[in-house]
């Protein structure tokens, strides 16, 4: 599942996000390319900004594998809500893996290494320890240091066992998350981490993709 449907307010004012070229492809494509060079993900459902499709489906010309759009939400959660509903898994066995269309940096191997996780636990995540030393700020002021010992940046791919998110979404009763993980915590399920490399950035702001840029000039897409 793909949660594409954001505009990225804190990037541009433009289209959705997802659209925007890196190297001269679609951020969207790369990221899918990326999935499916894993071996591990055989088609996509992605949520996209309601009036897009049209626009997506141009973009998604050489998709690198069978995927279905649907209409996203007004939040990341409700987004990721309306692919899952739209994905009709067969079993409450299979995976599910949730990837951020604005990460199109992943590195395949590290996605298999999530997927295989997952197959062992139930539930696993992508991310990396933080370095910076982080601060609660209120009002311009630091409140309080935060011991960064055993702080971790989640990012994407999150990929859980159908039965367990079912249940997770179930849960939340529309409550708001900003990854997917959150709502199995919150359900009492135990999550995998798996450290990756710090390459695999969400692009949020227009430097974020200068960087990114210079990342695919010096390795090979
Ligand atoms: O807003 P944020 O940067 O957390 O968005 C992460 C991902 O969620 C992006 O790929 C964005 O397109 C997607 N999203 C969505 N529906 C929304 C908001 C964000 O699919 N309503």
């Amino acid at each position: 599942m793909i949660p594409a449907a954001g505009f990225g307010a804190r990037f541009h004012d433009g289209g959705p996000k997802a659209l925007v070229p890196l190297a001269g492809r679609p951020m969207l494509l790369h990221a899918l390319e990326r999935l499916a060079a894993s071996g591990r993900v055989g088609g996509a459902v992605i949520a996209v900004p309601e009036g897009y499709e049209d626009a997506f489906h141009v973009a998604l010309k050489r998709a690198p594998f069978s995927y279905a759009l649907v209409e996203g939400g007004m939040t990341r959660r409700e987004s990721v809500a309306r692919a899952f509903a739209a994905a009709n898994f067969e079993t409450d066995d299979e995976l599910v893996l949730v990837h951020d269309a604005a990460r199109p940096l992943v590195d395949s191997i590290e996605v298999a290494a999530v997927v295989d996780a997952a197959e062992k636990t139930g539930a696993a995540i992508a991310g990396f320890s933080v370095v910076e030393t982080i601060k609660r700020v209120s009002g311009g002021t630091v409140g309080e240091t935060v011991p960064r010992r055993d702080l971790f940046a989640a990012t994407t791919p999150q990929v859980f066992r159908v039965g367990l998110f079912r249940k997770a979404l179930a849960k939340a009763e529309g409550a708001e998350a900003t990854d997917d993980a959150e709502l199995v915590e919150r359900a009492g399920g135990a999550v995998t981490v798996v450290l990756t490399s710090r390459w695999n950035i969400k692009i949020t702001y227009p430097e974020d993709l200068a960087w990114a840029e210079a990342f695919l000039g010096r390795s090979p897409a």
